[in-house]
């Protein structure tokens, strides 16, 4: 192999499609031909702290047995958009907090709460998961017997989300008795989510393309937002047919508002209201 200091040239058209094939096999993750430069800059980067300055060696390098999957494993994490913040679409969060207190109230929970926040990038989505089911179970008097399985193809963005420490800026969204409940200041001027609530979110590593081969679930919340946007209509339809089997019955399935306009199930029956879109699961147990 032939590493240099150089730095990468272009990409051509054939070698994004080739890449741009690479991503999307490996993580649904469909680019358009004005995402060239954005794909360019990321692989050359990479390309660049590795000293290599051919694309097609790199490419080789990252679909080469073991030690490409790990080399992907980094990559992978400068390729898909990370965004996200607290409470980042409060009416879906407020979706849940209604449909946790209609449980309580109507004396209808069984065993443990489940939430399964899928895409949760940096952490911000599961904790703001695990604040409103935790203002729940305190306001009853429950003991906090709830968890979020929290899941990203991210290594990086997973590593950053187990510490729970954020910077100031992040905490913007959040009302300030959210933060003075569910926050602590560290010694360097950041905040850092109560360790009640990180004991109860569990991030674990998983790509929702391959949803199929995962350990079944049952869920009482699945919450996916701003990841399915970026996948093709028959993705997007077979990962929401497969979250849909991972609900328990009267279960319910979160995603972002016009991210699927046209799926439908069997056993899920659409919210009515235009703030969020949710759907439920019948009570028929299967
Ligand atoms: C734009 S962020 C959305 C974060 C959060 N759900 C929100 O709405 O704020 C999308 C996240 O999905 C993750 N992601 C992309 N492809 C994925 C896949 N195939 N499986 C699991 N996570 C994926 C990315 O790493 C990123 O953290």
């Amino acid at each position: 192999m032939v590493w240099s200091l150089q730095t990468p040239s272009a990409l051509t058209d054939s070698q994004f499609v080739q890449w741009s094939k690479l991503l999307e096999e490996r993580t649904g993750i469909q680019l358009s031909a004005q995402q060239k430069t954005l794909l360019q800059s990321q692989v050359a980067m990479r390309m660049r702290e590795l000293g290599c300055s051919d694309y097609n060696q790199y490419y080789q390098q990252v679909t080469d047995g073991l030690s490409g999957l790990m080399e992907w494993s980094i990559l992978v994490d400068r390729l898909t958009v990370k965004e996200t913040s607290f409470f980042r679409h409060r009416p879906s969060l407020e979706y849940v907090r209604r449909f946790i207190q209609n449980r309580i109230n109507n004396r209808e929970l069984q065993g443990s709460f489940d939430i399964w926040s899928v895409g949760c990038a940096s952490g911000e989505e599961p904790y703001s998961l695990a604040m409103v089911a935790n203002d729940c179970f305190e306001l009853a008097a429950l003991a906090p017997y709830y968890g979020v399985t929290a899941m990203d193809i991210s290594n990086a963005a997973l590593g950053q989300a187990r510490t729970g420490v954020y910077a100031t800026r992040k905490l913007e969204q959040l009302h300030p008795d959210e933060v003075a409940r569910y926050f602590r200041r560290t010694d360097n001027g950041n905040f850092q989510v109560v360790e009640k609530l990180r004991d109860r979110v569990c991030f674990s590593h998983g790509n929702v393309t391959r949803i199929g081969s995962m350990p079944p679930v049952n869920m009482d919340v699945i919450f996916c937002q701003n990841l399915l946007v970026y996948f093709r209509r028959w993705l997007r339809r077979d990962i929401l047919n497969a979250f849909a089997e991972r609900l328990k019955p009267g279960g319910v399935l979160i995603i972002g508002l016009g991210e699927s306009v046209d799926w439908e199930h069997p056993s899920l029956k659409r919210v009515v209201g235009t703030e969020v879109q949710a759907y439920i699961r019948d009570q028929r147990q299967e």
